[in-house]
């Protein structure tokens, strides 16, 4: 999927506001997290199901941009001192080091409105139709709210300093991060017009790896270096966060993960298309480095 990497970030350069002198602040600090890399999952995932689904890497740009946006915001507030207070991501300092605490703060609400802007503007209608951007800015918008990730978030801040039970971590990181994921691949399925049963796989597909995902995340947060993961390591610990590795222990995590990932795979038996792409896809998440 990484031949898409260039083709992705050129198009959100695209959509970033140019040109206004007297709001360059915010602009500047909004491209500075947009663009400073990321592993650009969740556009992929849009991209490989509409692909799947009989659409077009070209028609799902502009939803796959939008929810790249609004998980730069996320990670934008997720490191500000209030929440995980991080000084490193994407392997630079995090955007309230460089632009100070309101302008983050700023940068990430404007890259959470942009994306309903694009999502609505006259390039994604004509891509798609108005129908299908009303369907997919309404998913987008209740996986990234609060029944989405900011609920996964203020769990995942009301859990600091406690004894969690799974059951509870669980709904926690399937909204915090599976939410978002599930986003991603459903707007890919509504750009290629997907039927209520392929919609219904990439959701069980989604909620599959994304849980696999943040338990991935949890595990590196322990297990890596700051150097290789481009952000700081030990951060959990630090937040005495409750996670499935400090309920459950690193072994048991791999083992979920990979269960998990087993099952994500079996989701997607219903395609009569070629799946392949997503298969790898969920075993390269489960055994990434970063
Ligand atoms: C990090 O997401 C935040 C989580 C949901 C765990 P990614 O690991 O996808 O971050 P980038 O986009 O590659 O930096
Ligand atoms: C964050 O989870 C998930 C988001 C919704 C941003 P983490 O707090 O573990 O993400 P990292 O480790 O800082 O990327
Ligand atoms: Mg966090
Ligand atoms: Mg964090
Ligand atoms: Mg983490």
């Amino acid at each position: 999927m990484n031949d898409n990497t260039k083709t992705i970030e050129n198009a959100l350069v695209s959509y970033l506001p140019q040109g206004n002198k007297d709001t360059e602040t915010i602009i500047k600090a909004m491209e500075y997290s947009l663009m400073a890399g990321g592993k650009r999952i969740r556009p992929m995932l849009a991209i490989a199901f509409a692909k799947l689904c009989g659409g077009t890497a070209e028609a799902v740009m502009p939803f796959a941009c939008a929810v790249e946006m609004i998980h730069t915001y996320s990670l934008i507030h997720d490191d500000l001192p209030c929440m995980d207070n991080d000084d490193l991501r994407r392997g630079k300092p995090t955007n309230h080091k460089v632009y100070g605490e309101a302008a983050a703060l700023l940068a990430g609400d404007a890259l959470l409105t942009l994306a309903f802007d694009v999502i609505a503007g006259e390039e994604a209608i004509k891509l798609n139709s108005a129908e299908k951007c009303i369907k997919a800015a309404s998913v987008l918008a209740k996986c990234a709210g609060a029944d989405g990730m900011i609920g996964g978030q203020i769990i995942d801040l009301e859990s600091e300093n406690k004894k969690t039970a799974a059951e509870r971590i669980e709904i926690m990181d399937r909204k915090k991060t599976g939410a978002l994921i599930n986003a991603a691949c459903q707007m890919g399925c509504i750009s290629a017009g997907a039927d209520r049963i392929q919609c219904q796989a990439a959701e069980e597909y989604a909620y599959r790896i994304g849980l696999a995902f943040q338990i991935v995340d949890d595990i590196l947060d322990v297990t890596s270096d700051t150097q290789t993961l481009g952000k700081p390591v030990g951060s959990d610990n630090e937040n005495q966060k409750s996670t499935y590795v400090s309920l459950l222990g690193i072994e048991e995590c791999r083992k979920k993960a990979a269960e998990l990932t087993q099952s994500a795979i079996e989701a997607l038996q219903v395609f009569d298309g070629d799946t392949g792409e997503l298969e790898n896809f969920a075993v390269y998440l489960r055994d990434r480095k970063h």
